[in-house]
């Protein structure tokens, strides 16, 4: 059995990968990615970002997002969207002109409105807002922020709510918030803030993107999911990696591979994480080595398609259940 058979026997709801575009001509590749047995929820990398999604202002194009949702409903995995409003990777039109506050909350609206309509029925659940804060808890200055202030968050929540499927759940999504720090407490406090004041939000999504010899425990991870499913939103690990100092050795892969069985543990382990997924399972197309040169051989298959040790470390552990 692969991974989600197993994470599925464990309790969790899915056990996923992301899939970018660049791959899609790789036959082998996605054999892997769309095989149902491995992923039972797909999220596409990229093509569902601002600047492809809605690259001159009012021109929608949803052929890349389309391009990993389709097959995936095709293959019966689920679909986790990513992401509505962030601050990277937006389209030019959108970053040049000097918007009033009223029209960039409009802009803001419409782009939600358009493409939560067009996956209405392919989202498990949509990351409304992606990495809002900084690493000592406060807002991080973005175009949003700037020009809209701080509610362009709940504001982005409230239409994710008011135009996507009622089933679809919402969730904010960081990296570095696996841990109790700063960052992860000032987003517990917005979801304390939030559901106190009926700003509809389902879900914290963890990225977790971590490093070997630096990432958090089992009982790190454990404590952090912990503070959000105390409070009555769901978690999920949602961009699952673990790079490597370059060259890799034997030791590193050992320790690469606790790192990965740890992580969805504590995710099993939680009262209500329901998933995670993989931020892609092939070494070649990981974002690491682009953005930490001298890091990479981050994922679960290696660039010969082997399985690595994460691999059966995470499905020896799975099968404990
Ligand atoms: O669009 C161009 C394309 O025209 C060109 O042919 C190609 C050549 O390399 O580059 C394409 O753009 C790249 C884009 O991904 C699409 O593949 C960018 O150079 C590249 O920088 C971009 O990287 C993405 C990154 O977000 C951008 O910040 C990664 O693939 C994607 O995995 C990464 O994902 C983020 C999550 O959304 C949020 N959390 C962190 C995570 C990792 O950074």
């Amino acid at each position: 059995p692969g991974l989600d058979v197993l994470a599925k026997r464990a309790g969790l709801l899915y056990f996923g990968t992301a899939i970018d575009n660049v791959v899609l001509n790789n036959s082998q590749y996605i054999s892997i990615a769309h095989n149902k047995s491995e992923f039972g929820q797909v999220t596409p990398s990229n093509g569902q970002k601002w600047m492809y999604i809605e690259p001159q202002q009012g021109k929608f194009n949803y052929s890349m997002g389309d391009a990993i949702t389709k097959p995936g409903r095709e293959a019966g995995q689920m679909g986790r969207c990513h992401t509505f409003i962030w601050h990277n990777q937006l389209p030019e039109w959108l970053t040049a002109k000097n918007w009033t506050k009223p029209e960039l909350v409009k802009v803001l609206e419409n782009h939600i409105r358009h493409e939560a309509r067009h996956y209405y029925d392919s989202c498990y659940a949509w990351d409304v807002v992606n990495e809002a804060f900084n690493d000592d808890g406060t807002l991080r200055e973005t175009m949003w922020l700037n020009t809209i202030g701080k509610s362009y968050i709940e504001l982005a929540f409230k239409f994710a709510r008011k135009y996507t499927s009622p089933r679809t759940r919402l969730y904010y999504n960081d990296y570095g918030i696996e841990r109790v720090n700063n960052k992860s407490i000032a987003v517990a406090e917005m979801v304390k803030y939030f559901l106190k004041r009926g700003v509809p939000i389902d879900g914290v999504g963890l990225q977790a993107h971590f490093t070997t010899g630096r990432s958090p425990s089992y009982n790190e991870t454990s404590a952090s999911i912990a503070q959000y499913n105390k409070l009555g939103v769901e978690v999920a690990l949602t961009e699952l990696d673990v790079r490597q100092a370059l060259p890799d050795s034997h030791e590193q892969q050992q320790a690469q591979a606790k790192i990965y069985a740890d992580s969805v543990k504590a995710c099993v382990d939680a009262k209500d994480c329901v998933g995670v997924t993989v931020w892609d399972f092939w070494d070649p197309v990981s974002w690491v080595p682009e953005t930490f040169p001298g890091y990479g051989d981050a994922c679960l298959w290696s660039a010969n398609f082997t399985k690595k040790p994460a691999y059966y470390a995470i499905s020896d552990m799975l099968r404990e259940y």
